[in-house]
Formats: C-alpha cells, sequence, structure tokens
C-alpha cells in the first residue's frame, strides 16, 4: 500500500498539557527515555482499509486484546531519531527519509505494511511540531522520537496479522550515556550472538533487542557500558554493540567499520560518517575486523581509537575492552584532536543546523 496518499492527520489537543515550570524542571535533566512529551500519534492499518484515522492526541495507555499478535509472536518495529532546536528558533529533523525508508524495510522483513514514507515524516513532523514546547535546548540535549507499529489482530495462528497500530511518542534526553562524554567501557560476548544471515539482524525489530538482553545484562555485571557482538558463524568478527554501529580509527588515519552484511543494522549515524569522514579525505573501509585483530592493532599501536556511534549515542569513544579472553585498553587519541570528536563535531554542527547543509540532510519542521 506504499503507493497511497497520506490520510489527513486529525488534531485533538490535550486538555491539560504539563505546566510550563513542571515541564522545566523535568527539562532541565531528562537522563534517556524517562520523560516524555504530552502527546502521540497514532494511525491505524487493516487490509481492507489500508492507512487511516491518522490522529494527533494527548499521550495516553492504549488498550489491546490479550490476543493481539504484538504480545505472543513479537510482530513490532521501530525507529529512533531526533529533532533538534535550531539557535534561533525552530527545530529540524535529521535524514528523516533515511528513517522512513528503513522502518519500511523493517516492516517488510515482519511481513507488516509499509507506511508510506511522507506518511511517516508527516507523522514525526505533526509531533514535533504540537510538542515543541517539549525540545531542548540545552547543548548536547534533543527530543528523541520514537516511532513504531504493532500487529493488533486477536489471533493466536502464526501469520502476519491483518491490522496494526503505529504510532510516535517523543521524549527529550540528554546524553545517552551517565558518563558523559568519557569513553565508554564495552564487554565483548562470547556466549550470545544478535544476528545471523537470514535472520533479522538488519532489521529494527523488538525481538533484537529482547534477545540481547541476556548479553547486555553480562556486560553491565562486567561493569560495562555496552556489549560488542561477534558474528554467529565463526564468532570472531566485530559486527556491532547492542544499541550501536562501530567504526576502528588506524595510525595512517584510515577508518573500518564492518560491512552491511545483512546481519547487522544499517544505521543511519554510520551512513552519514563514513560521508563526512570520506569528504574530509579520510579512507573509510567497510570490511570484516576481528575481534583477535582488534586485541593485537590495540596492542601494537597500529589502532589509535574506536568508537560507537547511533542516534542514541551520537557518537561515544571506546575506552576498554572486556572479554573472558583477555582485557585491553584503546589508546585514545586527546579529547579534542581524537577523530571522534572531530566527526562527532562535523556531525552535531549539521544537526543543529551550524555547518552548510552540502548533502540536504536537515529538513526543517517549523
Ligand atoms: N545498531 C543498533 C543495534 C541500533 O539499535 C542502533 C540504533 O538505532 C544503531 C546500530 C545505530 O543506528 P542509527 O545510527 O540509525 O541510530
Ligand atoms: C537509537 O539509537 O535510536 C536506538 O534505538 C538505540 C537504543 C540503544 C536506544
Amino acid at each position: 500500500m506504499s503507493g497511497e496518499s497520506a490520510p489527513a492527520f486529525k488534531t485533538i489537543p490535550h486538555h491539560a498539557p504539563v505546566a510550563d515550570a513542571e515541564r522545566a524542571a523535568l527539562l532541565a535533566n531528562p537522563d534517556f527515555g524517562r520523560v516524555f512529551t504530552d502527546h502521540m500519534v497514532t494511525i491505524r492499518y487493516n487490509t481492507d482499509a489500508g492507512w487511516h484515522d491518522a490522529t494527533v492526541e494527548a499521550r495516553r495507555p492504549i488498550t489491546m486484546d490479550p490476543a493481539a499478535a504484538v504480545l505472543h509472536y513479537a510482530q513490532e518495529i521501530f525507529e529512533g531519531m531526533k529533532a533538534y532546536s535550531l539557535e534561533g528558533g525552530g527545530a529540524v529533523l535529521f535524514r528523516p527519509d533515511a528513517n522512513a525508508r528503513r522502518f519500511a524495510n523493517s516492516a517488510e522483513r515482519l511481513a507488516m505494511p509499509a507506511l508510506p514514507e511522507d506518511m511517516f515524516i508527516q507523522s514525526v513532523s505533526q509531533l514535533v511540531s504540537i510538542d515543541r514546547a517539549w525540545i531542548p535546548t540545552t547543548p548536547g540535549g534533543s527530543l528523541y522520537l520514537r516511532p513504531f507499529m504493532i500487529a493488533g489482530e486477536a489471533f493466536l495462528g502464526v501469520k502476519p496479522a491483518s491490522d496494526y497500530l503505529y504510532m510516535v511518542i517523543a521524549s527529550p534526553v540528554g546524553s545517552y550515556f551517565k558518563s558523559g562524554p568519557k569513553p565508554i567501557s564495552v564487554w565483548v560476548s562470547r556466549s550470545y550472538t544478535r544476528a545471523a544471515p537470514g535472520g533479522t539482524g538488519a532489521a529494527k525489530c523488538g525481538g533484537n533487542y529482547a534477545a540481547s538482553l541476556p548479553a547486555q545484562a553480562e556486560a553491565m555485571r562486567q561493569g560495562c557500558d555496552q556489549v560488542v557482538f561477534l558474528d554467529a558463524i565463526e564468532r570472531r568478527w566485530v559486527e556491532e554493540l547492542g544499541g550501536m554501529n562501530v567504526f576502528f580509527v588506524f595510525d595512517d588515519g584510515s577508518l573500518v567499520t564492518p560491512p552491511l552484511s545483512g546481519t547487522i543494522l544499517p544505521g543511519i549515524t554510520r551512513d552519514s560518517i563514513i560521508t563526512l569522514a570520506r569528504a574530509s579525505g579520510l579512507d573509510v573501509r567497510e570490511e570484516p575486523y576481528s575481534i583477535e585483530q582488534w586485541r593485537a592493532d590495540a596492542e601494537s599501536g597500529r589502532l589509535r581509537e574506536a568508537f560507537a556511534c547511533g542516534t542514541a549515542a551520537v557518537i561515544a569513544p571506546i575506552g576498554e575492552v572486556k572479554d573472558g579472553a583477555g582485557s585491553f585498553s584503546m589508546a585514545q587519541g586527546r579529547e579534542n584532536d581524537s577523530v571522534a570528536q572531530s566527526l562527532r563535531r562535523s556531525l552535531t554542527d549539521l544537526q543543529r543546523g551550524a555547518a552548510a547543509d552540502a548533502y540536504g540532510w536537515v529538513h526543517r519542521v517549523f
């Protein structure tokens, strides 16, 4: 149904939005993903009517039948993106078309209907617009947007559902990691893998994250911020972190990131970094990199930096790599002259309208 025209949004503003003083207090220290705005978007789908009933309304709990397919067979997908406030007023989204496309690809992988790209972008823009008072203006702050879709059909047979609910909620956020801009520590999981060829690794579906939780819990027990997953076949190729892609920076200035082999999430931050790094004259290779090589290159000094990247985390240098087979540390470049820092600055300058948008990535909402 991706060629259909978008239904008009009906807007029912919240009758009692959070008061200014309370909102200001929440925005002063929002953490990540714990504070939510006043409104939400809902759009319904069924195989007969297609997409319909697009609504912006007060955020509230939803009801569903206990037999709803999502509750049993996890037919669910989501996106993660941010709205940024501009210094002179107004707000922008960063590459929302890329999120819309990935959402459609995830839908296809989970046998769900594709939400037309314009409807996706419009839904997110509508929420950002009505909840504009919730967009942080503090340095590093942004409004995290979570579009998602769940299967609603009440039926316990295993098949693609016939009806779906698409929603968008929003959450003002600061830094994803409590450590702020300090290097993060990662735990290499030898017991669990995240995705196998032919599986759902390239889709952003809740099931991938549910299955990653014991590995993430193991990482946290080891005192680490994130888990590093290795490939499912040889158990040696670095794939990605629980919620971020990964880059390596070598002493000749070149960068390596694992290729999009179908088992990792095609990160929009990853893609943006590749473009920005190449534009600044750096050589970026998308090629497999093993955990043994990571250790050897860290120890020899050939590897200068490693960093994680994603919408939530932006770019976070990796300091310590913990592994049952032996731990090692990264000798990071100095805070302000590392490649990670410089790429982070290029990316965030673009996202905040402080740099010229040479790629047409910045989408003005208001
Ligand atoms: N890998 C995983 C597993 C993720 O959850 C994310 C975050 O969305 C990423 C990578 C980075 O993707 P993006 O840069 O599009 O946020
Ligand atoms: C994102 O970066 O948007 C994600 O979905 C990752 C998650 C760890 C919050």
